[in-house]
Parts: structure tokens; sequence; C-alpha cells
């Protein structure tokens, strides 16, 4: 089969016939129609992760049918349509993920083939109101929004968020998923342009984290937010508390820009505000993803739509994050 193929660390990823997988005990080998690029595949091709052992197949996000199925799998039929759950074992506990957690693609290999091996239990009904296209681009960037927002953030109907970097493809679906649950949307991004892409989409306000004073801008202008969902982190990050309401919460679930350099303490414990970890989400709160999505018939914003033998390209592209919304591959 044909796939992208890491050979080593610190190159590009490369078109190579390689062998198909075979379906073990309790798994499933889905045919690809199509997948997406997370910040995540770059990075690990930067050699940007703990343990990165090579050659090694990238992609977490991906659509198709069930190709074959191996023993003991009985719910699952070759021919289903499917979406993949992008990681396996989160274990037992919805507050955290178990220790052996791991995301497709690293280091197992993923989704960026014509087929890719998964535990059977990692397989969901592909949405029947999403191309294969669309619904390849929700799993890593719809789960860790939706997580962030409804189960870290607790978003509630008429609230004021604020999402930060809205280039990102988390923060596209955070947007989408602020807007469809009633809530008002305020981003922040580098580039005019994205902020008119996001303003187009249904954003109240946008603001360039590139000026000086933007968030005493949005203060003025806007007022405090109850939520913040941030993926930057960075020097920025100790600021953001300024922006939220007493008890507000501050949801990070990356740290593109680096680390924070400043938090001020008494801010937070006078303030009562909540500093919150998230990472993707759980098996249900990918059932609850989807079923949110199609709820609100959201269909994922996507940048760019590139067969699989430019993805190469593709990924090392995401270095200058210049996509809005998903950069997806067709299979
Ligand atoms: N915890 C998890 O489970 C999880 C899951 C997925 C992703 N992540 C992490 O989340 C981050 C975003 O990933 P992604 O794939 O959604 O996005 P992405 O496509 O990698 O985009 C990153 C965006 O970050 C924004 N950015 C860069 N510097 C910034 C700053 N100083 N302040 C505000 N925004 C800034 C840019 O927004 P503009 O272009 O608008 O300026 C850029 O488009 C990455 O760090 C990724 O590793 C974590």
């Amino acid at each position: 089969m044909r796939a992208l193929s890491l050979r080593a660390i610190k190159s590009d990823a490369l078109l190579e016939e390689v062998e198909q997988p075979v379906a073990g005990v309790d798994e499933v080998v889905v045919k690809l129609q199509a997948a997406s690029l997370n910040r995540r595949d770059y990075w690990i091709t930067q050699g940007l992760y703990p343990g990165i052992v090579t050659p090694l197949i990238l992609g977490s996000d991906g659509s198709g049918s069930v190709h074959a199925v191996g023993e003991n799998v009985s719910d699952w039929a070759p021919g289903d349509e499917v979406v993949i759950y992008p990681s396996a074992q989160w274990g037992e506990n919805e507050a955290v993920q178990d220790s052996e957690f791991t995301v497709l693609g690293m280091p197992e290999n993923g989704t960026f083939a014509e087929f890719v091996k998964v535990r059977s239990s990692q397989l969901f009904r592909k949405p029947a109101y999403l191309d294969w296209v669309e619904t390849a681009a929700i799993p890593v960037a719809g789960l860790t929004a939706y997580r962030a927002l409804v189960v870290q953030g607790q978003l509630k109907p008429g609230r004021r968020v604020l999402i930060t970097g809205i280039g990102g493809g988390v923060a596209v679906f955070a947007l989408q998923f602020t807007l469809a649950t009633g809530s008002e949307a305020i981003v922040t991004s580098s580039s005019t342009e994205k902020i008119e892409r996001a303003l187009n989409l249904g954003a109240k306000a946008g603001l360039q984290y590139t000026e000086a004073n933007w968030g005493k801008r949005l203060l003025k202008e806007h007022g405090p937010c109850d939520l913040i969902i941030d993926g930057a982190g960075g020097p920025g990050y100790g600021d953001l508390v300024n922006l939220l309401k007493p008890g507000g919460r501050l949801i990070s679930y990356g740290s593109t820009a680096g680390r924070s350099e400043k938090l001020d303490l008494f801010k937070i414990f006078w303030r009562q505000l909540h500093l919150i970890g998230s990472t993707l989400g759980s098996p249900a709160d990918f059932e609850a993803l989807l079923g949110f999505m199609e709820k609100h018939q959201i269909k994922p914003v996507i940048d760019q739509q590139v067969p699989l033998a430019e993805g190469p390209k593709a990924i090392a592209d995401m270095r200058d994050a210049a996509q809005f919304g998903k950069v997806t591959l067709e299979i």
C-alpha cells in the first residue's frame, strides 16, 4: 500500500510502498478515504516528542470503511463507514487519560496511508451528513475543542468566550462550537485575513495579538470573558488572566508559543480563577462530540484538500501555520 513514512526525524515524510497491515485479535483494518493534518504531525517530523521510533507512518485523523476484521470483532463488518477515535487506552477515569494512553500516528502507525490497523473500540459510525474529507477533519482538533470548551470549560449559552490564535484547527472548531452553544466568541490572530474569516463565521470581534495592548482594548470594547480557550501559551499566557471575569476559566490545550513566563498568583486566588489543562478527550467525549456536531449540523472548516502524494509538503508547510481550519488529505 502507499503511505507517508517518516524514515528519520528532522526529515520530510516520504510517499512509499509499505506492507499492508493485518487485523489481529480485537483489531480492524480500515481502508482510508481521507485523513487530516495536525501540528503534532509536523512536530513529530521535527523530533519534538520523546521516544519517536522510525520508520513510522504519520497521521492521527482518518475516515474510511472497514476492510477486514480480526478475531473477536463482532460489532463491525467490512464495508461499514467509520471515523476513527484518534487515541487508545484512555482508561476508566473520565477526568484524565491513563499512563498507557497513546495517540494514533506515533508510536503506532497512523492514517496517512491507504490502510490503517486500529482497535475495534476506536471505530465510530461516520456522520451521514458529512463527506469523507469533512469527517476526517474532525478527530483530534474537534475532540480537543469539544473537551476544552464543554467538559473543562463547562460552556453554557450566553457566555463570552475568547479563543486565541484562530488560525489553528482546534481554535476554528472552538469558534463553531461556541456559536452553536449560543455564546459569543471573540478571537485573536496574527492575521487580519484570518480575523475576517472568523467574523464571517460569526465571531463577534477579532483582535491582533501582535498589537501591544490588545487585551486592554478587548476589556474596554467588550468587557471581561467567562472562558478563554488557549493553545498558544508563551510569554502572553500570564496576561490572559487579566481578561477573565472573577470565577472565570482559562483552558490550555497547547503551547505553540512556548512556556509561560509570569503568572500573578494574587489575581488567581483573589479572583477565584480556574486554570485548567485539557488534552484530547475520552471515547465518551468523542461520542458526545459527534452527537453535538450532528445536532447542530456543524461542518468542519477545510482550508486545503491535497492528494496523499502532496502530504509531505503539506506537513512541512504546517511550520508556518498559514492555514485557517484544517488541511486534509484525499487518499
Ligand atoms: N492537548 C491536546 O490534546 C492537543 C490537541 C491538538 C492540538 N494541541 C496543541 O494545540 C496547539 C494548536 O494546534 P492546532 O493544530 O489546533 O493549531 P495549528 O494549526 O498548529 O495553529 C497554531 C496557531 O497558533 C496560533 N499562535 C501562534 N502563536 C500565537 C500566540 N503568541 N498567541 C496566540 N496564538 C498564537 C496561530 O494563530 P494565527 O495564525 O491565527 O495567528 C496558529 O495558527 C498546538 O500547540 C498543538 O500541539 C494539543
